[in-house]
């Protein structure tokens, strides 16, 4: 797991805790995340992802582990170190539109600035930059409640920015939004992102938006940290069946571990992947392998492909390709096909693979 960030780190945690009650909320988090990068935090709801981003925030006290602001320690339980929210150098958008109602747009994102008592000229010029930056400039008069969804979300990550934060800390900031606006939204983002250098964690439960924006992703579960890495590494190379599993798309077919370590998929007579099973434990592996690995018989099947037996369950049509369900040895996954690929619910279909794109797991 390569946590260490070989540049400069802005932000470093450390083995970060938080319990509630006799509950771990977060259990050990670490990660060091570079200046100007897209940090993600990735996992289902419910893994650590907010709590984690809130201590960052200081919006949330550690019970133990430190956290190092650009080399300044703002969290660290073992020493007694807590600096407020309103002390860290952090931008921060939630979920929920967070803009102040009773507020113009301008005077929204003019708020970080009031605050730190920055002069009127400064503070104009400012806010209009940002509001220019996310499309707002239409709009600085415009009370916040007559601004739409995503409108609201452009003024809250302008405010969010307009003082140069060290830090920008985004939970799951579009996903109220629809999927067209949150991927026009997240496209904004990285521009934003590019143009300023702004260095981002990026909270979200959701893997296409991880892999799409990310530099590099940490994989979280259960309230620690799986796998840290650039997308593709994420994607290419998992370091566990969970990751496998949950970033991208997988088959999973059992394996039987016979002597001399090698395996047999029930799933194909004739389906054996030659000491793949040697080094584990147990009768049985997981055998994973992405959809996009699997071809028909025919052309470009390489020797030695691995060859499993299906029934096509069900199929949908979708313009430029057909999606199938098919069913392998009890297990049902989608496939998706060329279009010119016609294969009938109910009939059987013979896929292949390489046995290099097969990766196994303990069962
Ligand atoms: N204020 C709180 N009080 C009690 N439990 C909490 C609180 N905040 C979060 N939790 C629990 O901590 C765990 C992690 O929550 P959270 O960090 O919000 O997860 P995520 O953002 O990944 O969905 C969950 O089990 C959640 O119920
Ligand atoms: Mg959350």
């Amino acid at each position: 797991m390569s946590g260490e960030a070989a540049g400069s780190s802005v932000l470093r945690v450390r083995n970060l805790v938080k319990r509630y009650g006799d509950a771990v909320a977060v259990d050990g988090v670490g990660f060091d995340v570079r200046e100007a990068e897209i940090f993600s935090l990735l996992g289902h709801s419910g893994c650590g992802k907010s709590t984690t981003l809130r201590m960052v925030a200081g919006l949330e006290e550690p019970d133990g582990g430190s956290i190092e602001l650009r080399g300044t320690a703002v969290s660290d339980a073992a020493r007694g170190i807590h600096v407020p929210a309103e002390r860290r150098n952090v931008g921060l958008v939630f979920q929920s539109y967070a803009i102040w109602p009773h507020m113009t747009v301008f005077e929204n994102v003019a708020y970080p600035l009031t605050a730190r008592r920055r002069g009127h000229a400064d503070i104009r010029r400012r806010v209009l930059e940002m509001c220019e930056v996310v499309g707002m400039e239409a709009f600085v008069d415009r009370p916040s409640t007559a601004l739409s969804g995503g409108q609201q979300q452009r003024v809250a990550l302008a405010r969010a920015m307009v003082y140069e934060p060290d830090i920008l800390l985004l939970d799951e900031p579009f996903s109220n939004l629809d999927a067209k606006l949150r991927e026009e939204m997240r496209l904004q983002l990285q521009l934003l992102q590019a143009r300023f250098n702004t260095t981002v964690v990026y909270v979200t439960h959701d893997q296409t938006e991880a892999l799409a924006l990310s530099h590099r992703i940490a994989v979280m579960r259960d309230g620690a940290v799986e796998q840290i890495g650039a997308p593709e590494d994420i994607y290419r190379n998992p370091a566990s069946f969970f990751v496998q599993s949950f970033v991208g798309r997988v088959v999973v077919l059992r394996g039987e571990i016979r002597e001399a370590g090698d395996v047999q998929l029930p799933a194909g007579p004739d389906a054996v992947l030659p000491g793949a099973g040697a080094g584990f434990s147990g009768r049985a592996v997981r055998v994973a392998v992405r959809p996009e690995d699997i071809f028909l018989p025919g052309t470009s099947a390489p020797r030695g492909a691995i060859w499993i037996e299906g029934r096509i369950e069900a199929r949908s049509y979708g313009g430029d390709h057909m999606d199938y369900t098919v069913a392998v040895d009890g297990a049902e996954f989608g496939l998706r096909l060329a279009k010119n690929a016609a294969f009938a619910p109910g009939e059987a279909i013979r896929l292949g693979f390489a046995a290099e794109a097969a990766r196994l797991w303990p069962a």
